[in-house]
């Protein structure tokens, strides 16, 4: 294997990522290509020792900048199979799931149900029985029809579970419309400015079968300022005050989301993930002292940030078609059904031809994938090496929302994941089978 120049690895958005002596694209010390032909295309490939990576720099910065009374939970939802669930284990660190299936998958594997934190803006009945039962470590609950549900549940099944409130805090931070959450026009949470907050807190305050743990906000994704989660932290410990004196009682926990933002494409800036532990501790510790309050446990839940760069997904080129003024599409055999966040938010992605790594990206192209719909697209305007039929083409960063976010459009299968670690790559999920898709129909 070639050693890599320091400039050669910089020619990619993530790290791990290099080019070996035959001018193959390597992920994690693995030929992209002959990944490419052992599970065939497409297929996603996680870069194992960076999510490993990714978990401890959370983990360590809480050790390093507020005496360890900090854990970070992993959004499951970027990215959820059972090794994901082993790894985070593995990793210690805690697991934030939205739905009992990601719920079902994390204790499959035996993680740990305290170390859990059950989000969502409609839990069902089930879903809340199913957490009970489990012994989940908190339920964070966004409304107060949830709320007065859950306290009867709990007497019924004889459970006092810890709980916490997802706040709207209303800060705009600064994001793609979609993905925004804190303000006060989002379905997610309780408001804090017209009171409704205090109301709910008060009314769980009273109640005898739950037990208040604390207050969550998520203020956006793909952040990548640090002054919004100051100001969420700042808002939030108000709120924690004003509750402790309305009532006597202060919550222990501070849960304040995720949202860190990664390097999709090379001119995305992201502050180093122990940077927002740093700063936000230092905010928290001056707002304690002057609102009288003790520091609370701090949790945040950082999704894209851990798994994000981590991937990288393959496909083989077929046709590629030059219409002369217009452009040139490069069609790919996946698309919008493993990987809908340009279809969805115009997502950029960095892209590169694995097989002809090291040739300079020359061409302007569109990559189109194969369903039967024009906005499928996995980029336009994007550079890319000369394309040919039969080329591999490797898109970068896609470890987050790409297989979460997968769909069967078009009977279409769900491509395998490929863990890579120091150069050995195994199978974690397998790629569905024509059998599959219609194991259900009748
Ligand atoms: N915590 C809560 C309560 C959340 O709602 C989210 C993301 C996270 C944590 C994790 O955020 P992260 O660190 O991954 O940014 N499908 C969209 C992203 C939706 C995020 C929704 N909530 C995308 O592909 O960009």
């Amino acid at each position: 294997m070639l050693v890599l120049e320091n400039s050669e690895v910089s020619m990619f958005v993530s790290e791990g990522l290099g080019v070996n002596e035959q001018g193959h694209l390597t992920i994690a010390g693995k030929d992209a290509v002959s990944i490419a032909s052992e599970y065939g295309t497409p297929v996603y490939v996680m870069d194992e020792a960076l999510i490993r990576k990714n978990c401890r720099q959370f983990r360590e910065s809480f050790e390093k900048y507020y005496n360890g009374a900090g854990m970070a939970l992993y959004a499951s939802k970027a990215f959820c199979c059972k090794e994901m669930c082993r790894i985070a284990a593995e990793e210690n660190i805690g697991l934030d799931v939205v739905s009992i299936g990601e719920l079902y998958t994390a204790l499959s594997v035996g993680f740990p149900a305290e170390k859990i934190y059950f989000h969502g803006n409609n839990k069902s009945h089930e879903e809340l029985e199913y957490a009970l039962k489990n012994h989940i470590g908190c339920i964070v609950v966004d409304n107060i029809e949830e709320l007065e549900n859950l306290d009867a549940l709990a007497e019924k099944l004889d459970e006092t579970p810890g709980i916490m409130f997802r706040i709207k805090p209303g800060i705009d931070a600064h994001t793609h419309d979609f993905i925004r959450t804190g303000q006060i026009d989002s379905k997610f949470g309780l408001a804090l400015e017209t009171g409704e907050a205090l109301e709910v807190l008060k009314r769980a305050v009273s109640m005898k079968h739950v037990v208040l743990k604390g207050v969550h906000c998520h203020i956006g994704s793909q952040i990548f300022e640090i002054d919004p989660f100051r100001l969420a932290a700042e808002v939030m410990l108000n709120l924690i005050a004003e509750l402790k004196e309305e009532t006597g009682f202060e919550v222990e926990q501070l849960n304040l989301g995720g949202g860190f933002g990664i390097k999709y494409v090379p001119e995305n800036r992201p502050v180093p993930y122990e940077e927002y532990v740093k700063e936000v501790s230092v905010v928290i510790k001056e707002t304690v002292k002057r609102l009288g309050l003790r520091q609370p446990f701090i949790l945040i839940e950082p999704g894209r940030s851990i798994v994000g760069p981590a991937g990288t997904t393959l496909y083989t080129i077929g046709a590629v078609k030059e219409i002369p003024g217009v452009r040139t599409y490069v069609s790919v055999d996946g698309g919008m059904t493993d990987n809908p966040r340009y279809a969805l938010y115009q997502a950029k992605y960095d892209m590169a031809i694995a097989n002809k790594a090291r040739q300079p990206k020359d061409t302007i192209v569109t990559v189109a994938g194969k369903c039967c719909e024009s906005g499928d697209l996995l980029g336009e305007n994007v550079s890319l090496q000369p394309a040919e039929a039969g080329d591999i083409l490797a898109v970068f960063a896609t470890g987050a929302y790409n297989y979460s976010m997968a769909s069967r459009y078009n009977r279409t299968t769900i491509p395998p994941v490929v863990m890579v670690k120091d150069g050995e790559s195994r199978l974690v999920v397998k790629r569905e089978t024509l059998e599959d898709l219609t194991r259900n129909d009748l």
